[in-house]
């Protein structure tokens, strides 16, 4: 049987399974959800047994479990080393989802449920594509599973993991379908990702809370001033004003952000989906570019005062936000937080306080064009879409990618299928029936196209 016609006389079962694993609330930032989360490792388990994996166990680590499983079917041939994560979003608000984000609902060729897209979905389609080439005898590479619970928490388990697992975890390649594409009718490629470096500051005033009338005036108010603090971070141009920010930051050659003008975008389609009349960032550079090739600081969080019902008049005695930097090739996300900590307690004015409390970060990475794997990537795509897919930089990160080559010395290519749109992290995230499915049927052309390149 054909890998097409296997594909299409198990549809209904390939979503119901996807289903089940979407009903498991494996939030990893939650530990009221830890049960759940586990479950989820063990659900995900027996799915790469009935696949036909071998060796699967779950990896217990400090935290959640990896999910491990292999098939070598001759070790002459190429090793694929998919990764993957298990664990989802908190979804909270959950009275802005249009449907209960834990019970998947199809509406318009679209699965609603929090993880659908990310990355519940687009990791599940290597599952069955695994399994279908399985069942048609047609796999062409060996191929090990690494499926993680806690990529959305900062992944520092798994980074622990690979270090003392460099001979089991070998491999030509790191194939991972977490991330994005243009348009269902534009095929894309990722072949970047954006580094982190999350911090939380507390800015304080006042021993106490004190009346806003009596004191007010007077004495310094930790959320004005840290509204200032935050505001002076960037300048009328937008770029941010902490000293050396910009240092390591790699020029993109001309050739390069000619190729990111060619991608194909319509601001009014942008504005109108996120319901803004205007873009804004740095001077000088697209949108594209100002989420693909350029650093950003932005507010995440930020809270403090009384922010119950009704008007209480108080001086609060602090103030708290949370803060993310996105990071290009070549900054370093202890560096830059470093940078942060260092200006952020320079601009602090007298009659305040402030801390700086580091939270998990991640490098940035680029992901090679040329390479064998890539090539491999380009011609499946083209396979099932019909087009050559366009090399892009996804805003997100995946801070593994970078510890991946650091210390597997192994390259990635981020061979996703989501798209923008399909709101992640978000309320009412979800995924097109149709981008699963196209998934589940590009990751064996992959696979082929892989193994007849490293043959050549
Ligand atoms: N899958 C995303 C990353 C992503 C999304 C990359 C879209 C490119 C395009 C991943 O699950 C994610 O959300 N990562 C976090 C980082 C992590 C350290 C919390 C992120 O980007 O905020
Ligand atoms: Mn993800
Ligand atoms: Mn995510």
């Amino acid at each position: 049987m054909s890998t097409l016609s296997y594909i299409e006389s198990n549809r209904e079962r390939f979503l119901e399974e996807l289903f089940a694993l979407l009903r498991i609330p494996s939030i990893s930032a939650d530990s009221a959800y830890a049960q759940d989360v586990r479950a989820c490792a063990e659900r995900l388990a027996q799915f790469l047994k009935d696949a036909g994996a071998e060796n699967v166990v779950l990896e217990e680590t400090a935290g959640y479990p990896i999910v491990y499983g292999d098939k070598i079917i001759d070790p002459a041939l190429p090793t694929v080393l998919v990764y993957g994560h298990y664990d989802v979003q908190p979804s909270v608000p959950n009275e802005l989802w249009n449907t209960p984000p834990f019970e998947p609902t199809i509406i318009d060729g679209k699965i609603y449920a929090r993880g659908a897209c990310d990355d519940k979905g687009q990791m599940f389609m290597h599952v069955k594509a695994f399994e279908t080439m399985m069942q048609t005898q047609s796999l062409a590479c060996n191929i090990k599973f690494m499926i993680e619970g806690e990529e959305e928490v900062g992944s520092s388990n798994l980074g622990i993991y690979c270090k003392s697992n460099k001979e089991k975890l070998k491999a030509d390649v790191i194939l991972i379908s977490d991330t994005g594409m243009i348009a269902n009718d534009v095929p894309s490629i990722d072949v970047g990702l954006r580094g982190l470096s999350y911090v939380e500051v507390e800015v304080t005033g006042p021993r106490i809370d004190l009346h806003s009338g009596v004191y007010g005036g007077a004495v310094a108010n930790p959320i004005n001033v840290l509204c200032d603090m935050i505001s002076s971070m960037h300048d009328e141009n937008r770029h941010i004003t902490i000293p050396g920010f910009y240092d390591k930051v790699l020029e993109t050659s001309a050739a390069d952000r000619e190729a990111l003008a060619r991608i194909p975008f319509n601001e009014n389609e942008y504005r109108a989906h996120l319901d803004i009349d205007a873009v804004m960032g740095e001077k000088g550079f697209s949108t594209i570019e100002r989420t693909g090739i350029r650093p950003t600081l932005d507010v995440n969080g930020i809270w403090g005062g009384y922010i119950g019902e009704g008007a209480k008049t108080v001086l609060p005695s602090k103030a708290y936000a949370k803060i993310s930097m996105r990071l290009v090739p070549n900054q370093v996300s202890d560096e830059i937080t470093e940078l942060f900590q260092k200006h952020f307690e320079s601009i602090a004015p007298a009659g305040v306080r402030v801390k700086v409390t580091p939270h998990h970060g991640g490098e940035p990475a680029l992901t090679p064009t040329d390479s064998v794997a890539f090539r491999a990537a380009a011609a499946a795509m083209k396979d099932t879409f019909g087009k050559e897919p366009i090399p892009t930089r996804g805003g997100g990160s995946i801070p593994i990618v970078a510890l991946f080559e650091k210390e597997l010395e192994t390259k990635t290519v981020l061979m996703g299928f989501g798209l923008d749109s399909d709101a992640i992290h978000s309320p009412n995230e979800h995924y097109g029936v149709f981008n699963y499915f196209k998934g589940i049927e590009t990751i064996p052309q992959f696979f082929k196209h892989f193994a007849a390149l490293n043959n050549a």
